[in-house]
């Protein structure tokens, strides 16, 4: 019988390509995205079926995972990729675009996952990927706290998971990716500005330079990290974390290599 893969936000970028790819190896794919409406390129395979979710509503986790579970019976992998980024200082950001960052990168996974345990225990057993970044293991560019918290918690959680997930048969993969060359997130980065508040400005100036100039040799190519996952499904990588790319490798070895005041000076002297 073929294998179900859930996926949430497929309507561009990583979740997008890995429905597709997924799909082409001949699994069946419940894709997942906020505006089902809008999608023109995904409803041409017979084999994904499209449903409505936002992660961080609740009502809709319900009726997206049991719509999903009832199309195609058993589900056998969930990847949880939606996510969004909020940027800029931690003193100037909406409460509500706080709130935000954590309930999609976060609290989405977490809904996500609760939502497929019965699942899952039921089945005896399945798998949650969940998508992370070379942010959720170290810090990068200044500007990022809010991102780097949605994305460290979601490396503890699945961590922590593990052990109490273990006994049923139920296992948990990371990637931490660091941008594909033809995703959407830079578009919708929540800016955190006040005009009457310039004193970050000059930081702010840069770090949008830097995400509006990063070249292509910055960021990986879609393909392979849909293939990194895919791998991961199917269990041909039994790796817990997959770090993918010369950018965060690169920032993990100089992480693992300096101790943590060293490493934090080297960044910030990056943006001086
Ligand atoms: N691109 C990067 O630089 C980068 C680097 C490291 C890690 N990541 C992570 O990789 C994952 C995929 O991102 P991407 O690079 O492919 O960017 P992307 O093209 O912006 O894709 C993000 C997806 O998440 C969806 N989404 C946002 N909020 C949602 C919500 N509340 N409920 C359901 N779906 C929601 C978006 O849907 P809408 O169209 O409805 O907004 C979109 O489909 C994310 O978890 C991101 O944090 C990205």
């Amino acid at each position: 019988m073929n294998k179900t893969i859930f996926i949430t936000g497929t309507s561009s970028g990583l979740g997008k390509a890995s429905a597709r790819y997924f799909a082409e190896q001949g699994w069946n794919v419940a894709a997942t995205m906020r505006s089902p409406e809008k999608e023109t390129d995904l409803t041409k395979y017979s084999n994904i079926k499209i449903f409505r979710l936002d992660v961080t509503n609740l009502a809709e986790v319900q009726q997206a995972t049991q719509d999903a579970i009832n199309a195609f019976g058993k589900i056998d992998v969930v990847i949880n990729n939606a996510g969004m980024g909020a940027y800029g200082a931690l003193e100037l950001a909406k409460e509500a675009d706080i709130d935000w960052q954590f309930a999609v990168n976060t609290r989405g996974p977490i809904n996500i996952i609760r939502a497929f345990l019965p699942h899952f225990r039921n089945n005896g057993g399945g798998m949650f990927i969940n998508v992370s970044s070379f942010m959720g293991l170290t810090t990068a560019v200044p500007l990022g706290s809010l991102y780097n918290m949605s994305k460290f918690a979601l490396e503890g959680l699945t961590e922590g998971l593990y052990y109490e997930l273990k006994p049923l048969n139920i296992e948990l993969r990371l990637i931490e990716q660091g941008g594909s060359t033809d995703n959407n997130f830079i578009n919708n980065v929540v800016w955190n500005v006040n005009p009457d508040i310039t004193v970050y400005d000059d930081l702010t100036r840069k770090l949008k330079h830097l995400f509006e100039t990063a070249d292509r040799s910055l960021k990986d190519d879609t393909l392979d990290i849909v293939k990194v996952l895919f791998d991961l499904a199917t269990r041909k990588s039994n790796k817990f974390r997959t770090v993918i790319g010369n950018s965060g490798n690169g920032l993990m070895a100089l992480r693992n290599s300096v101790p943590i005041e060293t490493y934090l000076e080297q960044i910030s002297q990056n943006f001086s």
